[in-house]
């Protein structure tokens, strides 16, 4: 039996580059060494408000990118977490053995929470325990993700150990992160302090999974890059970096290598060719994201099946725990 690899996306918006090469290229790369599942993952999409015809919409399309970035339905297990109710069901448990103070230490929600004003939704703040669930459903060995979402699988860890200690070492599975060495912390185009985001308002920041191969060419041209004119890699080189650190995680040449090709030239040459290579990266995936999007009952097929088989894993975890509880069967 293979161990198990999991992973998820939050259908807020389109997926971006960032996505792509934190997550789902890793995804399709480790696939066949793993039973894998795959979701997306509604119930945290909901944190934030949502129009419901383009939750909708957005979901299908998280589920049409990860297959056109090159997941295969009939190795890994596809679905919607909604579909599979033990998600939220092993989550209210988790918020018991969770205590206030981890979850406010959460990095992701000081940042959320910061732009909420006065009414932070409490899903925002539990929604790492929603998280740890989704993992420790299926006794989970790797998950692949971008580096901020390391601090949700420390937690994770933490809340399965505890969990353990107190009814049995046999129930969950300890999580390990899996974080590329490259690509694991994409920067916005236009603020290379900060991370690439399905979010930011500044849509030039963003290459989206879905930007036409002109688009593309217009924002990467436009990327803020540094004082100074040399190519070199240098943290006083935020934006120089960032788009160096882009064609490597696409090309999977060293950045480096890719220095030395760039000796006496200008940025404007690095944008030129960094916005060649992210064409060449996204095409593909849009064009097949959009030829599936285009057979709604193909999709429906692959997340009936998926979850099906999901639901059936995940009901022996949450058979499990609630035995251990002591909560009498149904
Ligand atoms: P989400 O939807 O914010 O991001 C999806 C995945 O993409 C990675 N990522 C990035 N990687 C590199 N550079 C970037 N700029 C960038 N932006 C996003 C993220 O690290 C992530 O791997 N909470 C999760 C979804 C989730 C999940 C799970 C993940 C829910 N349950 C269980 C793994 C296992 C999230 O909001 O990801």
């Amino acid at each position: 039996m293979k161990p198990v690899m999991l992973s998820a996306v939050q259908p807020t918006n389109k997926l971006t580059l960032g996505t792509y090469l934190g997550a789902l290229k890793n995804w399709a790369k480790l696939q066949h060494q793993y039973d894998c599942l795959f979701f997306a993952v509604d119930l945290h999409a909901i944190t934030a408000r949502q129009d419901p015809k383009v939750l909708r919409e957005n979901t299908y399309r998280a589920i049409a990118t990860y297959l056109a970035s090159g997941i295969d339905p009939d190795h890994c297990t596809l679905f919607v977490q909604s579909h599979v109710p033990q998600h939220a069901q092993l989550s209210w448990i988790l918020t018991c053995y969770s205590y206030m103070g981890e979850l406010s230490r959460m990095t992701q929600f000081k940042d959320k929470s910061s732009k909420q004003g006065q009414n932070i939704p409490t899903g925002l703040f539990t929604y790492p325990v929603l998280m740890a669930s989704d993992i420790l459903l299926y006794r989970t060995k790797l998950v692949p993700v971008g580096e901020d979402q390391k601090q949700h699988i420390e937690l994770t860890r933490d809340i399965a150990g505890r969990f353990n200690n107190l009814y049995g070492e046999d129930i969950f599975t300890m999580p390990e992160p899996y974080i590329a060495p490259i690509g694991a912390r994409i920067m916005s185009l236009q603020n290379p302090a900060s991370k690439m985001s399905k979010s930011d308002p500044d849509l030039n920041g963003t290459l989206f999974l879905d930007d036409s191969d002109d688009l593309i060419l217009k924002k990467v041209k436009r990327a803020v890059t540094d004082s100074g004119s040399e190519i070199v890699l240098a943290d006083d080189k935020p934006g120089v970096k960032n788009l160096l650190t882009i064609q490597s995680a696409i090309t999977g040449k060293s950045i480096q290598d890719i220095v030395a090709t760039y000796v006496g030239k200008q940025y404007g040459h690095l944008k030129v060719d960094t916005a060649e290579i992210c064409v060449q990266a996204i095409k593909p995936i849009r064009e097949e994201t959009e030829r599936l999007m285009g057979d709604l009952t193909h999709l429906n097929g692959i997340l009936k099946r998926g979850a099906e088989s999901a639901r059936e894993r995940a009901q022996k975890t949450v058979a499990l725990v609630e035995e251990r509880l002591g909560f009498i069967p149904g």
